[in-house]
């Protein structure tokens, strides 16, 4: 079923959230900037500790206090900006119009409560008019619609009750349950065995397809990538390096980081022990290099790229790569 991109839901500016730590200031995210549009599928990607997690937690505001904060740039929900709203504020928005899908799915969940009360608390929000009866009907199809077996029994059940794929689409239930524009899905399968997490990540994405929102797909995997997204940004030691159409970024991968990533994808025809590995250590994050992050670990870098940071290149619509070999290709 082909998708309907529609209009941009979601603009970032040159986004830095700073973490103030011992160590020094952790520039954990040093200028992002995207847009999503409705409809569409964006993968993050990047190396632990790029960024990523913190870059997601910013757009909601629900960053580790006291010692993060976002320190400038700008973040538009449609249209509106998000930087500068209170706390109050922002709980309309998180999960009414931005939702998120936690790392772990074991822990999204509240022991204490059944699957059902869980799911009614978004969807009391979207139908607050409704009776009991009518909110326990809307949860079961709720249920349902993550493909749940026995949605009728299952309503009334603990999560530990109920097997980790199960608690992932109930989580999944939860986070579409108030009809958001945006949902942000941070490695949500890392805790699953291989064919739950194929099943889960199949789910995630006809949920987009049928209710045609806007997905923030978190990963380190590539391969993920290929199957879930639309568009990709390749985020290295708090910045974005490359950004465009999957299509393209896996046809004309152009940063060297990118190409790396990409060769360490292990293929159907690949034996394991062949697995490609990017040698070295992404910089600290408060004690950054004044040129390209990426220079210590790469092939190609110069005095120039170790000096200055290289400019963002287009190299074709919508694809844009920071390396300074591009600039004088
Ligand atoms: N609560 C915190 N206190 C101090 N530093 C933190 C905290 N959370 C994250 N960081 C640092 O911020 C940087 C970015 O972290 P982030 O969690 O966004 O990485 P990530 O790309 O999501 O990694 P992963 O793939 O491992 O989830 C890292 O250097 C990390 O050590
Ligand atoms: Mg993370």
């Amino acid at each position: 079923m082909p998708r309907q991109i529609g209009n941009v839901v979601l603009e970032v500016e040159d986004l830095h959230t700073h973490i103030f730590s011992r160590f020094g200031v952790v520039k954990a995210v040093d200028g992002v900037s995207f847009n999503l549009r409705q409809g569409e599928v964006l993968g993050i990607v990047g190396e632990s500790g790029s960024g990523k997690s913190i870059t997601a937690l910013s757009l909601l505001k629900l960053l580790p206090r006291p010692a993060a904060r976002i320190v400038s740039g700008s973040v538009r929900l449609e249209g509106e900006e998000l930087v500068t709203k209170s706390e109050e504020e922002m709980r309309h928005i998180r999960g009414r119009r931005i939702s998120m899908i936690l790392q772990d799915p074991q822990t999204s969940l509240n022991p204490v409560f059944t699957v059902g009360n869980q799911l009614i608390e978004g969807i009391r929000i979207q139908h607050p008019g409704d009776d009991k009866p009518s909110l326990i009907r809307r949860a079961v199809d709720a249920l349902k619609q993550v493909r749940v077996a026995a949605p009728d029994r299952r309503v009334s059940d603990y999560p530990h009750q109920i097997s980790g794929g199960m608690k992932q689409r109930v989580v999944g239930a939860i986070s579409i349950s108030c009809e958001p524009k945006i949902i942000i899905a941070d490695e949500p399968t890392t805790s699953l065995d291989v064919t739950i997490q194929a099943q889960y990540l199949r789910l995630l994405r006809e949920l987009q397809e049928e209710t045609n929102l806007a997905l923030i797909f978190i990963t380190h995997d590539f391969g993920i990538v290929a199957k879930m997204c639309d568009r990709v940004m390749v985020m290295y030691a708090g910045r974005a390096v490359e950004s465009g159409p999957v299509r393209d970024i896996f046809n004309n991968p152009s940063h060297p980081y990118t190409q790396a990533l990409l060769r360490s994808v292990p293929s159907m025809d690949d034996d394991i022990d062949r697995l490609y590995s990017i040698s070295g250590q992404p910089p600290a994050l408060w004690d950054l290099p004044p040129g390209c992050r990426f220079a210590a670990r790469c092939e190609h870098a110069d005095d120039r790229c170790r000096r200055d940071y290289p400019p963002q290149v287009s190299i074709s619509n919508d694809h844009t790569a920071s390396c300074w070999r591009l600039e004088s290709a």
